[in-house]
């Protein structure tokens, strides 16, 4: 009984102390300032298996085809370049800014299966800066950009310029 006491009372003790550490605005919520690596370790971890979990039954259409990846394109060049970058394209002042920093995506695809890529597009990630493109965009576009951003690994500068020319030749 004794010991329960004890156990109570710390338990009461952490939960007002970390009341009061909430309420006195000692905390520096600043996008300059990183997480200590504890609160890295459980952010990324957790974002990693939520994806993972969520992700898990999507159906993966057809991505091969090629007026897909351009629809993809158009659609990633107007919206995820800023933050994201692109073959040969840096990211944009903005992404420098933020915290965490948008990832170079050419960089960290190959982390995630095309179900997990089509996730995080259409919902985002909380509190990181990441939008969810679902509520704007229907699941062919957003696998468009899919299907566009799992070539876009493998491409050079070259290729993803000549991209951007083929299109205002299509457009002509
Ligand atoms: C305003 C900036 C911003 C824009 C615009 C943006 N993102 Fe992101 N994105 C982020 C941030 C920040 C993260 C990092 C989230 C994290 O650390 O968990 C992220 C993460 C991701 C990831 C996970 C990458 C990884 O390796 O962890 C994918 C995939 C992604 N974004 C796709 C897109 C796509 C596709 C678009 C365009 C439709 C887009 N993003 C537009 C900010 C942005």
């Amino acid at each position: 009984m004794k010991n329960l006491l004890w156990l109570l009372g710390i338990i009461a003790l952490v939960a007002v102390s970390g009341v009061i550490f909430i309420y006195s605005g000692t905390y520096n919520i600043s996008a300059t300032v990183p997480h200590n690596a504890l609160t890295h370790w459980i952010m990324s971890t957790t974002m990693d298996n939520s994806v993972k979990h969520h992700a898990k039954n999507i159906v993966v259409p057809d991505l091969s085809d090629s007026s897909k990846i351009k629809m993809g394109f158009v659609h990633y060049r107007a919206m995820c370049v800023s933050c994201h970058g692109a073959p040969g394209v840096s990211q944009e002042e903005l992404a420098a800014g933020l915290y965490p920093k948008p990832p170079k995506l050419v960089r960290t695809i190959h982390e995630w299966t095309p179900a997990e890529l089509f996730w995080i597009t259409k919902y985002g990630v909380k509190m990181t800066g990441m939008p969810a493109w679902g509520p704007t965009h229907s699941d062919d576009k957003i696998w468009a950009m899919v299907a566009f951003m799992e070539k876009m690994q493998k491409m050079t500068p070259e290729q993803y310029k000549n991209l951007d020319i083929e299109l205002k030749k299509d457009q002509d």
